[in-house]
């Protein structure tokens, strides 16, 4: 299914995944790090150790795009908060898109994928990327051609889907499978708020924390929620916050309107998570801030006007102090990177160029 597709993380609609396949592999459940909600599986694609062991392979694999330059990590990597570091992502033969790479932390939450939510699940988004002409451009047929010749491939999906004859829906269930352990909890941030450490934060970032919290100061978590036991740090709605817009109020990438075609989305882009925030720059759908404090000092200003500018995007009064301890904040977000998210051990890894 999703043969020759051209979705990606580009612009056109991502079809939804249904899956028929067979049951096989080592049932497997994810810790979940402090200050984070169980993972949602779906029942489509339940979690196996093999599933996760292949997703893991794949995710680091440039194999995956045509001239074998580019994996899933060039643009989501480990050292990066699982981003790119760019303004917009760089796919094979240098092209650049016109969106930032957001990190895939956490992704595992989102109810809807993409900045404008075209996809619906974790599986419908990985087949995007690897046929995108201008991210990894290898049409699926030649995806699953490719894996089908290599031995140690043919093994792993034997493994983890009980067939060694390999389907574009098994790749997009493995990657899906291995990014639903991508978490990013047990922060600073959460041992204060989670684990009853009064220690953990800084007095910079408490107040920092009240400032986000306030609805009369930042107001921030009426977005970037924050619940009793546990933080996502969005919504997982689409919200018009003015980045973007020119001056007349105009918008060159519409964002949410282009899938639903509702006048009040356009501009509206999904709240992203901030977790691992610090390690993410630069920020939004379009990479246009570089930094954090950029990004409070947008906040304070209110936002760049536009008809459909979400209302509590407004002029904030924020003493100096206020706007650093909020950076200090957003930078206590950052928790330990799952030590099993790094490139899979070389020995026994399929063959590349
Ligand atoms: C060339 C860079 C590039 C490559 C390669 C790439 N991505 Fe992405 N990815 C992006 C960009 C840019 C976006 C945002 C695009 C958009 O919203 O329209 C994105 C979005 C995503 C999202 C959605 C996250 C969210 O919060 O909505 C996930 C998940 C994801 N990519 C996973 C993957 C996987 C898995 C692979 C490998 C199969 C991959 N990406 C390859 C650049 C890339
Ligand atoms: C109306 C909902 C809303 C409110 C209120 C809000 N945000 Fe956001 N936030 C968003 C959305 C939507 C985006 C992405 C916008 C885009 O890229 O076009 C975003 C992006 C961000 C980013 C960049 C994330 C990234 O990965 O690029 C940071 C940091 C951030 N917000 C912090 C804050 C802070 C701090 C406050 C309070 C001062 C705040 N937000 C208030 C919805 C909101």
């Amino acid at each position: 299914m999703l043969m020759g597709a051209l979705v990606g993380c580009g612009t056109a609609p991502v079809p939804r995944a249904v899956s028929s396949l067979p049951r096989v592999g080592t049932p497997q459940t994810v810790r979940v790090p402090l200050g984070l909600p169980d993972v949602p599986v779906p029942e489509t694609n339940p979690l196996t150790a093999e599933k996760i062991a292949l997703g893991r392979q794949l995710y680091f694999d440039p194999l995956l795009s045509v001239d074998r330059t580019v994996s899933c990590a060039s643009c989501h990597h480990p050292d990066k908060g699982f981003a790119d570091g760019r303004r917009t992502a760089l796919g094979v033969g240098a092209q650049t898109g016109t969106r930032s790479a957001p990190t895939v932390l956490n992704a595992a939450y989102s109810r809807r994928q993409f900045w404008d939510g075209r996809a619906a699940s974790l599986e419908a988004q990985a087949g995007g990327p690897i046929a995108n002409p201008i991210e990894m451009n290898l049409p699926h047929e030649v995806c699953v051609a490719r894996l089908q010749a290599e031995a140690s491939y043919r093994a792993a999906f034997q493994k983890a889907f009980g067939s060694e004859v390999i389907s574009m829906e098994m790749v997009q269930q493995a990657l899906a499978s291995f990014e639903r352990t991508l978490l990013s909890g047990d922060s600073p941030f959460d041992r204060f708020r989670y684990g009853g450490d009064a220690q953990a934060l800084s007095p910079e970032a408490q107040r920092g924390l009240a400032v986000f919290l306030d609805p009369q100061k930042g107001n921030c978590a009426s977005c970037h929620l924050i619940g009793d036991q546990h933080a996502l740090l969005t919504d997982g709605l689409f919200h018009n916050i003015g980045i973007g817009a020119d001056a007349e109020g105009g918008f060159k990438d519409a964002g949410r309107f282009a899938e639903t075609q509702a006048p009040a989305d356009r501009g509206a882009f999904k709240t992203p998570t901030l977790r691992q925030i610090g390690a993410t720059a630069p920020y939004m759908h379009d990479g246009s801030l570089k930094t954090l404090r950029q990004v409070v000092d947008y906040y304070v200003g209110g936002g760049n006007s536009n008809p459909q500018l979400d209302r509590r995007v407004r002029p904030l009064e924020l003493t100096g102090q206020e706007r650093g301890d909020l950076v200090a904040f957003l930078e206590s977000l950052s928790g330990p990177v799952p030590p099993q998210a790094g490139p899979p051990p070389a020995a026994g890894a399929p063959s590349r160029q």
